[in-house]
């Protein structure tokens, strides 16, 4: 889906994927990834996720991404604390609290902003782009984080329709296959599906190795 999809996406509040209370599966299998409190963590594709209050709640700077000022805006008038606003490079940049959302596109964040990151959180991204896309994904945020920078990946799989998308369906032996090279990979739990198919997969990953050249 390109750029100006999700921007309309957002205006015309087409967010179905947007959860009114924090991933169960990010309360329950977060603690066993053993990031602390301090550790700031990366949330590529934001939207104007809840989680990122719920890793705000456990001691950690937030750092989303996310293409829609709307939905950062959203997510600011919904928090209480006071909003800063500033610049980093081509992102528009707000800080509430301990979260901060850039408003650009993840595929120009680059390696020397990325330099505090300890940690991620992928719900809904990977599977938020097409195939060819996924590939680039995984290797740029290989690229951004530093060996040894755990994170939590919930991917989808769509029993009964496949094809099309978003949310696009993500096989696991895809997701092994587009981070295995960069990262150890551990399957943590696969959910039952939902009504329509849809079957989440839960994943930890440890960023393995120098970054890629
Ligand atoms: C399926 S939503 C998931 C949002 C969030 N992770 C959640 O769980 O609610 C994907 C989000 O990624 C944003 N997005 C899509 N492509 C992007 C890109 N290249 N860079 C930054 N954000 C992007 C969209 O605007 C949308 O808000």
């Amino acid at each position: 889906m390109a750029t100006d999809e999700w921007l309309a996406r957002w205006k015309e509040g087409r967010i179905g994927f947007h959860r009114s209370a924090p991933h169960d599966a990010l309360m329950r299998h977060w603690p066993s990834l053993g990031a602390e409190p301090g550790d700031k963590v990366l949330v590529p594709l934001c939207g104007k996720s809840l989680d990122m209050r719920w890793l705000a709640e456990q001691g950690h700077p937030v750092l989303g991404l996310e293409l829609s000022s709307l939905a950062i805006e959203q997510f600011m008038a919904e928090g209480e604390a006071p909003v800063s606003r500033y610049t980093q490079g081509a992102f528009s940049c707000c800080r509430q609290g301990c979260i901060e959302l850039w408003c650009g596109d993840f595929f120009h964040f680059h390696t020397a902003q990325a330099e505090e990151l300890s940690a991620f959180y992928d719900r809904a991204a990977l599977i938020a782009l097409p195939e060819a896309t996924r590939q680039r994904y995984a290797f740029h945020l290989a690229q951004l984080l530093l060996p040894g920078t755990r994170g939590l990946l919930i991917s989808l799989m769509d029993m009964h329709s496949p094809e099309g998308g978003p949310p696009y369906s993500v096989a696991d032996d895809e997701v092994e296959r587009l981070f295995a090279a960069n990262f150890e990979l551990t399957h943590l739990e696969t959910r039952p599906p939902d009504d329509s198919g849809k079957q989440e997969s839960v994943w930890s990953l440890i960023r393995r190795g120098p970054r890629p050249a």
